[in-house]
């Protein structure tokens, strides 16, 4: 695992089976090595493109809160539920940091540095890039799952336990960014 990935993801210690681990960071390492963001203009372009000029969250501040809540959340239904309804949490893990790296390829700066979505990413929306990115990193089909399901094309399919918390981490999150009462 690089540096680079280690200090962008420190999430990525919750991941227990080292094999799985490995193969998440290894698929950070090749987005960022493919995409035309550099690894600051993480901390600095929006969430999302979909919630106006003015939002300020940062990718990354995202992106490591839904990893967080999603963690959260399946610790206390593996608690309350045990084996009524089995969370796992390596697979979630992996899921919640990956589910938005195929952005990597979807957004690129534009001639004022400011992120859009570029040709590619008009025809392959992340769900679908993040896909390809895991699945040739070895990222086993149930995380890779989360990757596909995460967003809204995922309403069309059946989802895991694993993917339904890292929708709804993800949903909960953008969804008052984009339009709320009060
Ligand atoms: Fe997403």
């Amino acid at each position: 695992m690089t540096e680079t990935v280690k200090k962008l993801w420190p999430e990525l210690e919750w991941i227990n089976d080292h094999s799985l681990r490995e193969k998440t960071a290894k698929t950070w390492e090749l987005a960022l090595e493919k995409s035309a963001l550099k690894r600051e203009d993480l901390d600095i372009i929006p969430f999302t493109l979909l919630c106006g000029p003015d939002l300020k969250v940062s990718f990354m501040a995202h992106k490591r809160c839904v990893v967080h809540i999603a963690k959260e959340s399946g610790e206390k239904m593996n608690r309350f539920f045990s084996s009524d309804l089995p969370v796992n949490m390596d697979v979630l893990i992996a899921g919640a940091i990956l589910a938005d790296v195929g952005k990597l390829l979807e957004y690129e700066p534009d001639k004022n540095g400011k992120a859009v979505q570029g040709k590619y990413g008009q025809y392959i929306r992340h769900p679908f890039s993040g896909v390809s990115l895991a699945e040739s990193c070895g990222v086993p089909p149930e995380v890779c799952h989360i990757i596909a399901a995460h967003a809204n094309e995922g309403d069309l399919v059946k989802r895991s336990t694993e993917a339904y918390i890292v929708h709804h981490a993800d949903f909960m999150t953008f969804l008052p960014f984009k339009s709320r009462l009060g």
